[in-house]
């Protein structure tokens, strides 16, 4: 099938590669001349597992290109896949959908009286109609294919999880948007994936359901670290044995600093604000606790710094990890680099360190000191902690660090082997747990 992908960020740059693989001839559309550059020259601007590989073989092989804005090629495109950004609105916790207005009225003038548009970015419930209606109005076509089939990727398994997702959802208003979907995704279908067809509304409040979900199961945990660090309980032989209840499950159960990144923290935000203008804030109020449970995780590290060191003016602390998560460099809203600002603010230097994620560190923020050799940024530090699991991590071995000024690490995501730190001499702090050397 000829397809467009337009906005080629962390989803679109991923879906357009994935749907090259399929076999589809894609056209990407990307107005960010930088981000084109980069993607003809087989880089997709960021760091993902296994991407840029794929991306280099789907070039070669001719069925993807890349372009700035659409052109004649856009007219016999059967299938438009709309990918651009939702971020969060400045001083607002609602989405800011102003890129995907544009990205219709940009489509408008190419598009053909059958061709699908899919919108596959995460919106605020109702988004979809409204773009429906401005497609009819600017094309003039009596009907317009618009469906919302949402993206549940993660970063760092992008191309495996556009691959082979859990389920293909897809709201569709017509029988035809629903059988270009099911072609283009045929040999997904035909691997067994659920293929769940929705009204519009459905369909883009799975998403914000799913996201809203699986935050409250991470600050579900986090809650129950709070109450284990003041009774003398351990939050992750808590989430082990809860876990083994199959209605529990137990994924997404881990204790730590908390979630971040440009999603969950963003789409929960964005739920609470559409529900409120709905007129049913109260629904999803609980959602404001969620977010303040999480945030508080990031406190929780200084008070601990705090009790160890006393004054934290003057001291230096070492920040293991910069990302939001492991096998990614993104930074946005990074529980890692939150506790770098804490620290600082507190009157200490923190020293962030990162396998990948610190040259995004150094532009975004300049004020941090970053040090990209991990066994120097060690030297001279009054306490560690970890905040991103990066397997480098996991897998240093604590005698081979020397300098440190004292023997302190926070495990912030409880990962590490405490006895063999505890043999090197440091004393080890957990989140969820207290250990007493
Ligand atoms: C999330 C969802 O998992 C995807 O399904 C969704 O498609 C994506 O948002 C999106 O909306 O685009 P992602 O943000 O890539 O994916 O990362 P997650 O794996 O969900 O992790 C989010 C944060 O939660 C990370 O900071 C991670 O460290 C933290 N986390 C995760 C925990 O603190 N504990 C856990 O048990 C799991």
């Amino acid at each position: 099938m000829k397809i467009s992908v337009i906005g080629l960020g962390y989803l679109g740059a991923t879906h357009a590669v994935a749907m090259a693989k399929l076999g589809h001839t894609v056209i990407g559309i990307e107005p960010v001349p930088a981000k084109i550059e980069s993607l003809k020259s087989g880089h997709a601007g960021f760091f993902e597992p296994g991407l840029d590989e794929e991306l280099a073989i789907q070039l070669a092989s001719g069925r993807l290109t890349f372009q700035s804005s659409h052109d004649e090629s856009s007219r016999d495109v059967q299938l438009h896949f709309i990918c651009v950004g939702t971020p969060q609105l400045n001083g607002s916790l609602a989405a800011d959908t102003s890129y995907l207005h544009s990205a219709i009225k940009d489509l408008a003038p190419y598009l053909a009286e059958d061709a699908v548009v899919a919108g596959k970015s995460t919106v605020p419930v109702g988004t979809a109609a409204v773009l429906s209606a401005e497609l009819k109005t600017l094309t003039g076509h009596s009907t317009v294919n618009l469906v919302w089939n949402p993206e549940f990727l993660r970063e760092g398994t992008a191309l495996e999880d556009s691959l082979h997702p859990d389920r293909l959802v897809v709201g569709a208003s017509n029988q035809h948007s629903q059988d270009v979907l099911r072609e283009v995704y045929a040999p997904m279908i035909a691997e067994g994936i659920p293929f769940i067809v929705t009204d519009l509304a459905t369909a883009e409040l799975v998403k914000s359901a799913a996201n809203a979900f699986l935050a409250t199961k991470i600050s579900f945990i986090n809650a129950m670290a709070e109450i284990a660090e003041v009774s003398g309980a351990d939050a992750s032989a808590l989430a082990h044995a809860i876990g083994y209840d199959e209605r529990i499950g137990n994924k997404f159960l881990r204790n730590g600093v908390g979630f971040g990144g440009g999603c969950l923290p963003k789409d929960i935000r964005a739920l609470m604000a559409r529900a409120e203008e709905l007129g049913v804030g109260q629904s999803v109020a609980y959602l404001k606790e969620i977010d303040k449970i999480n945030i508080r995780r990031r406190d929780r590290v200084i008070t601990l710094l705090s009790q160890e060191l006393g004054s934290l003016s003057g001291k230096k602390v070492l920040v293991l990890g910069a990302a939001f998560k492991p096998d990614s460099d993104d930074v946005r809203d990074s529980p890692a680099l939150e506790i770098a600002f804490l620290i600082n603010a507190a009157g200490a230097e923190a020293i962030v360190h990162d396998p990948i994620a610190l040259s995004g560190v150094n532009k975004k923020h300049p004020e941090l000191t970053t040090e990209t050799d991990l066994h120097k940024a060690f030297i001279g530090v009054d306490a560690v902690v970890l905040a991103t699991e990066w397997t480098d991590y996991r897998n240093l071995d604590p005698a081979t660090v020397s300098g440190v000024s004292n023997k302190l690490i926070i495990d912030g995501r409880n990962v590490l082997d405490v006895s063999r730190w505890q043999n090197a001499g440091f004393k080890v702090l957990a989140l969820g747990k207290t250990i007493t050397n």
